[in-house]
């Protein structure tokens, strides 16, 4: 193939198939239909040059047998008569010649030459049928057939008959003009045949080029219809299936740019209000003119807002270890109970000094998982727990398990959480009363570090609202015995 022939369209590429396939089969079988006209012709002619041979053969053997048996001069006059009366009337020209091979009557000239050098007049004087085809005098192609002219069983001289094949000729080249004016309207034909089968086959893939360019050019809703053959239908639905996937990867990747764009300027905007409050604190306290007493609040306001800060910078150090891991989480036993029991002792003194009880009931249930962030699971839970809690008031821890889960619920006195926060409460940097919250503290990294924490233990966590008041945190984690009896 030439490059020009690896980029040729499908129409190119029907045309020259379909052209070839033409011309081969419309020359083909023209030259196959004039090669067996001719020899059809051909033998027809022999058979009649046969035929008139042998019938005027009989006659003259006829008339000599019940003459005297021998063919001469006295007989040559008498067939030059009849062979003369015959000729206007017939398309081939009859000679009668001796034993000797010499012409004694001629249909289409004068007798006397001596045609006894030429092969089938010798077949024919050996008794045998001879037949040749040669140029005659005028540069015309003939048909010479010789029969033996017999009297018992000796012959007496040979009926000659010929005839030119010229009207075989012309008869052939007639057909020949109208042959290739049939393979010229084949090949017009072929042209309008490829056209059409073009559009055909092509307009599918055409089609499914547009949308695959206009998806390349940034419409990604850009789809194909799967039309025409099986496999351009294949094609089309291919490319939707991968348009699709391509369509879903880009709008996961705009929202993973989102999310994290977001986290960033959640991230600036938490820490500006800290470093706003250092700085304005130490400005006041370089001004000098300040009371003792006042020193020690700014510079109590300085470490509280720098604990704020390493408390952020935890959190998101929590964070990021837990949903950057690769690997699972070094699970091990862990007793629930002392868990939760080893998370109150750590935040005695925080719900003490907001004058809040905490109990713990239930039972003490083995789970696998990591104790230090379970742990930590609880601490925040209790946190939040006791801050929203009235003085005065109690939490309780409750542990109990089931078939397939064990459950931890922290329930408090406070006053719930807003119906329209409950979808969020989850998420990084949600706050749902922002104003008192942001003096107790927390970036609102509590609660995402704890569904991120309880997912790595394939557990779930969810928020609800009691009718008698207040709000309960329930953990779920998947019940030991299960695991253990899978392991
Ligand atoms: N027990 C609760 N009762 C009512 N609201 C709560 C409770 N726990 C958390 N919230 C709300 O959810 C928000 C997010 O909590 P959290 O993620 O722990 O953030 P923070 O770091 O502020 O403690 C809090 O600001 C609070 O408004
Ligand atoms: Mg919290």
């Amino acid at each position: 193939m030439t490059p020009a022939m690896r980029r040729a369209s499908i129409r190119t590429r029907l045309l020259v198939a379909l052209l070839a396939v033409a011309l081969i089969g419309a020359v083909g079988l023209s030259a196959y239909f004039l090669h067996e006209l001719e020899s059809f012709a051909l033998r027809k002619l022999e058979e009649r040059l046969h035929t008139q041979a042998t019938i005027t053969a009989a006659l003259v053997s006829e008339t000599l047998a019940a003459d005297d048996a021998r063919l001469g001069a006295n007989d040559a006059a008498a067939l030059q008569r009849a062979l003369s009366r015959a000729a206007p009337y017939a398309a081939s020209r009859m000679r009668v010649l001796d034993a000797r091979g010499v012409v004694l009557a001629d249909s289409g000239g004068t007798p006397g030459a001596s045609y006894a050098s030429r092969a089938e007049i010798r077949d024919a004087l050996d008794g045998g049928y001879g037949a040749a085809t040669r140029m005659t005098e005028r540069g015309r192609v003939a048909l010479y057939v010789a029969v033996p002219i017999t009297v018992g069983d000796e012959v007496v001289g040979v009926s000659y008959a010929s005839s030119t094949t010229f009207s075989i000729m012309s008869l052939l080249s007639d057909y020949r003009l109208r042959l290739a004016a049939v393979v010229l309207a084949f090949v017009a034909a072929t042209f309008g045949l490829a056209e059409l089968l073009a559009r055909w086959l092509s307009r599918p893939l055409t089609e499914l080029a547009g949308a695959a360019s206009r998806f390349a050019g940034g419409d990604h809703a850009a789809r194909a219809a799967p039309r025409g053959s099986v496999e351009t239908q294949a094609l089309a639905e291919a490319f939707n299936a991968m348009a699709d996937e391509v369509e879903r990867a880009i709008a996961e990747l705009r929202e993973e740019e989102r999310r994290k764009s977001r986290f960033v300027s959640d991230v600036s905007h938490e820490l500006r209000t800290p470093l706003t409050a250092i700085r304005g604190a130490a400005e006041t306290l370089l001004d000098g003119d300040v009371s003792e007493e006042d020193q020690r609040q700014f510079l109590a306001s300085i470490v509280r807002e720098a604990d704020r800060l390493t408390r952020l910078a935890n959190d998101l150090l929590t964070l990021q270890r837990i949903e950057g891991a690769t690997g699972e989480l070094p699970l091990g036993r862990v007793d629930l109970r002392s868990v939760a029991q080893r998370a109150i002792e750590a935040l005695q003194p925080l719900w003490e000094t907001r004058g809040v009880s905490v109990v713990l009931t239930g039972s003490s249930p083995v789970v696998l998982g990591d104790a230090d962030r379970l742990q930590q699971v609880v601490a925040n839970l209790l946190d939040n727990a006791t801050r929203v809690t009235p003085e005065g008031g109690s939490v309780e821890i409750r542990i109990s398990e089931g078939p397939e889960a064990v459950t931890l619920e922290v329930l408090d006195e406070g006053p719930g959480i807003p119906p329209d926060a409950l979808p969020h409460i989850f998420e990084r940097f949600f706050r749902a009363q922002v104003s008192r919250d942001r003096s107790t503290g927390g970036a609102g990294l509590g609660l995402a570090i704890v569904a991120a924490i309880v997912r790595a233990h394939a557990g779930t966590v969810e928020a609800v609202n009691r009718p008698e008041g207040g709000s309960v945190f329930v953990v779920r984690l998947p019940a030991l015995k299960r695991e253990a009896a899978r392991a």
